[in-house]
């Protein structure tokens, strides 16, 4: 009888008469916008990997591994398979003290060409991705431990000063006014002096007048040193409070591989889960990959379903804490609809980009023309600059 009762399942799945389920599925039951997943091009290039990421019951939002830069191919393809699934997109990140390229750190910039310099890289970026994005992380790391910002090793720190913050706001409002705009920093996921120096990063930026409307909690956390709920709960409310929403953005829950306890990580999992779902302004959370055969943590078992692809404890701990999944719609994910980039070539007649500014790249509509002494140099399909 089985094989009858699975081709009937898959006729009535196909026709969208039986109930959805899944992470994705119970999580918009509860209220919230999605429940996501990080993924790479490597986890494109693994079919069976890939199927799972493509679930969109399972999963209702993408979050490119570092990906999104001056080179779009790769998250390109990332955003494209979003799109046919009907998956959001969380867009990381644009102002990183890390990754940043060499030219820029070596280049012994003055403030406002620094400035410029960034601002030129969040209107290319946030203007190639212009509508395909719910959220972009737009300013990552900006803070030490102890909540001060971050000056050292951090290029945007040292020279622009805290500035740089509210700046990167407003200038990815210009590009994509429809974008959540997220600050996202790790071990701000309690109440303590980094969550407070968040909290005070979020009232600055204000205070410039620059919009800023998500705290992304990278959520990165350790199997048997997550504790109760409520500690969670009691630090997304204050953010909240400052008119904010919030989101776990990077989740995963480290056990050693060698010796995992996989029961007390889906008790953890619960955790994060119950306290997102005690608290309305967060809409979502976000895993840092799903499968622990692609994690970035050497030597652990961090994410819900193991190196062979099967779904462990924690899978169902989470389907549990969301409640049941509802009406049996299917997913409804709201992803905005593709914008076609504007066709209108060529800058202003006559203008000259200045050393270091863009001047070209498919997409690119600016000086094409480098100020002497410099030339246009090709560095990538939607890039050249004036070097
Ligand atoms: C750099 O310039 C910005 C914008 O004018 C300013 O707000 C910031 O304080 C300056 N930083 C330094 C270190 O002078």
């Amino acid at each position: 009888m089985a094989p009858v009762k699975a081709i009937l399942f898959a006729t009535l799945a196909s026709a969208g008469l039986v109930a959805a389920d899944g992470l994705n599925a119970r999580a918009q039951a509860a209220g919230k916008k999605y429940f996501g997943t990080e993924i790479s091009t490597q986890v494109l290039g693994d079919a069976n990997a890939n199927n799972i990421a493509k679930n969109s019951q399972d999963f209702g939002q993408y979050t490119c591994e570092n990906e999104m830069n001056f080179n779009y191919a790769n998250a390109d393809k990332i955003v494209a398979q979003a799109q046919a699934n009907g998956q959001l997109m969380r867009c990381h990140a644009l102002v990183w003290h890390s990754q940043v390229p060499s030219w820029v750190t070596n280049g012994k910039f003055d403030n406002a060409t620094l400035i410029s310099i960034m601002k030129n890289h969040i209107a290319n970026v946030v203007g190639h991705y212009k509508g395909k994005c719910y959220a972009w992380d737009v300013v990552n790391e900006a803070l030490n431990e102890d909540g001060s910002y971050r000056t050292s090793g951090s290029i945007w720190g040292s020279t622009i000063g805290p500035a740089f913050i509210p700046i990167a706001f407003a200038a990815a409002a210009t590009a994509d006014p429809a974008a959540k705009l997220y600050y996202n920093d790790y071990n701000c996921d309690r109440p303590g002096s980094k969550a407070t120096g968040a909290q005070n990063l979020i009232k600055m930026v204000k205070s410039y007048g620059a919009p800023i409307h998500g705290f992304g909690m990278q959520g990165h956390m350790t199997t048997g040193q997550v504790g109760a709920a409520s500690q969670y709960v009691t630090n997304m409310q204050a953010f909240a409070n400052l008119g904010v929403e919030v989101a776990y953005t990077e989740l995963d829950i480290a056990t050693p591989s060698s010796n995992p306890n996989f029961a007390q990580q889906a008790t953890d999992y619960a955790t994060i889960v119950s306290a997102c779902k005690q608290v309305s302004a967060c809409v979502g959370i976000t895993t840092w990959g799903f499968t622990d055969k692609y994690t970035w943590i050497s030597n652990s078992a961090p994410l819900i379903w193991d190196t062979s692809l099967q779904k462990k404890a924690a899978y169902n701990t989470i389907l549990n804490t969301w409640g049941s999944s509802g009406t049996g719609t299917t997913s409804t994910s709201t992803a905005p609809a593709a914008t076609t980039t504007s066709a209108s070539g060529g800058g202003p007649g006559g203008c000259t980009a200045a050393h270091w500014a863009q001047c070209g790249g498919s997409g690119y509509s600016g000086c094409k023309t480098c100020e002497a002494p410099y030339t246009c140099k090709y560095s990538n399909d939607w890039y050249s600059q004036c070097l």
